[in-house]
């Protein structure tokens, strides 16, 4: 890519995954913008999302880096000549922090914190977001719950869910490696006055995204529903998750570089909050109204630590951004939908394993 001017560089580590290409390709929209994409292409699917980038792209305006955020030297050559770091490259699933929680935090403690230093090292005090999880916030034990119909609600009604006062508490190899992270962006805002933002996010669902039994359950259910696979839900299914779709989180990240002065070495919680919190079984049937296709349940023990719900209080980021989600979980479910049927035989060669549900649950808490 041809170095001019008059463009905004910006870096997108982990750019070919869910999130990441949502983001790529509502940057690159913007005719002034160059995407570079940092991605060592570790998440089975998202070369398909790079192949589509590439034809939206046009102009040279996308450049691809094969590269590992645990290697130094590439991250320091990555982030050359960039105004504005997108820090998304992660290992992504709680299980896979459990089996090999090494490579966990090498990954997401170690991997942010080289893309840190190589920002800090630039001179140049690149913006930087950081995708953190609510999993540093751990069993969230204090908010009771009482069941009401399919559902769990909080005990206390006056509860509008999970703000940043809450107290850290990692649960979980992939809770501990995020919440380092998420830690030592913060603190670079503040100690060398790097522009950093950090978001705290629930579940965030759209197009684009190639979830399997280790992260990203709503398109695996709605994926596994098409397919007429049976799905196990493990406890009742009235564990509640508040969901985002893709589109209004990429609308979040513009906001808090727009209002930097605001937002610089700040945390957000993000998700769907309140409006677009549902149950698992409540999002089953959803799906099942959605395709048409009956659903096939199998019910097995809740897993510990399950939470019974999580609900992101995003008001914090609307005071300060004006920032407000905008689509709704039909709409969200409709986009995922629409994703399958442009891209029914990429998808399905990801689905050929049985989807152990809890799994999800336990991991898309965070
Ligand atoms: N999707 C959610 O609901 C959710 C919730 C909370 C936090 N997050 C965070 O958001 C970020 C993006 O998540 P996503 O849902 O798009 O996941 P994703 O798996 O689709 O994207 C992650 C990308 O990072 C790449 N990657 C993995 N390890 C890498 C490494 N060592 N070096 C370079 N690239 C690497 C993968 O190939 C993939 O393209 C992650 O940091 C994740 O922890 C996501």
């Amino acid at each position: 890519m041809k170095g001019g001017g008059k463009f905004r560089k910006v870096l997108i580590t982990g750019g070919a995954g869910f999130i990441g290409s949502n983001l790529a390709q509502r940057l690159l929209a913007e005719p002034e913008t160059q995407v570079r994409i940092f991605d060592n292409l570790s998440r089975q699917g998202v070369a398909h999302n790079l192949t589509w980038l590439q034809t939206i792209a046009g102009h040279n305006r996308l450049e691809i880096m094969e590269g590992d955020v645990r290697d130094a030297d590439a991250v320091k050559k990555a982030v050359r000549n960039v105004s504005d770091i997108y820090h998304l490259a992660a290992q992504v699933a709680v299980t896979t922090s459990v089996t090999d929680p090494y490579t966990d935090f090498q990954v997401n403690a170690l991997g942010t914190f080289n893309v840190l230093e190589a920002a800090r090292q630039s001179g140049r005090k690149p913006f930087m977001l950081f995708t953190s999880t609510n999993k540093v916030y751990g069993s969230l034990d204090s908010v009771g719950v009482v069941v009401d119909g399919m559902r769990y609600r909080a005990e206390d009604s006056t509860f509008r869910g999970v703000n940043e006062s809450e107290k850290l508490d990692f649960h979980s190899p992939y809770g501990c490696s995020k919440g380092t992270a998420d830690q030592y962006v913060r603190d670079y805002g503040r100690i060398y006055d790097l522009p950093t933002v950090v978001f705290r996010m629930s579940c965030i669902a759209g197009p684009r995204q190639f979830g399997n039994e280790d992260q990203g359950w709503v398109a695996h259910f709605l994926y596994h529903v098409l397919s007429g696979k049976p799905i196990t839900i493990y406890g009742n299914g009235f564990q509640v998750r508040d969901i985002l779709h893709v589109h209004d989180l990429v609308n979040a990240m513009i906001a808090v570089r727009e209002n930097i002065e605001l937002t610089h070495s700040e945390i957000y919680n993000l998700g769907g909050g309140m409006q677009r919190a549902i149950s698992i079984i409540e999002m089953l049937h959803a799906i099942e109204t959605e395709t048409g296709k009956s659903l096939q349940l199998r019910y097995s023990a809740v897993r510990p630590g399950d939470q019974p719900l999580y609900i992101s209080d995003t008001s914090k980021l609307e005071h300060d951004t004006g920032w407000q989600a905008s689509r709704s979980l039909t709409q969200t479910l409709e986009a995922i939908h629409a994703f399958w049927r442009d891209n029914r035989d990429n998808i399905t060669a990801q689905y050929e394993r049985p989807l152990p549900t809890a799994e999800i649950l336990e991991e898309e808490v965070a």
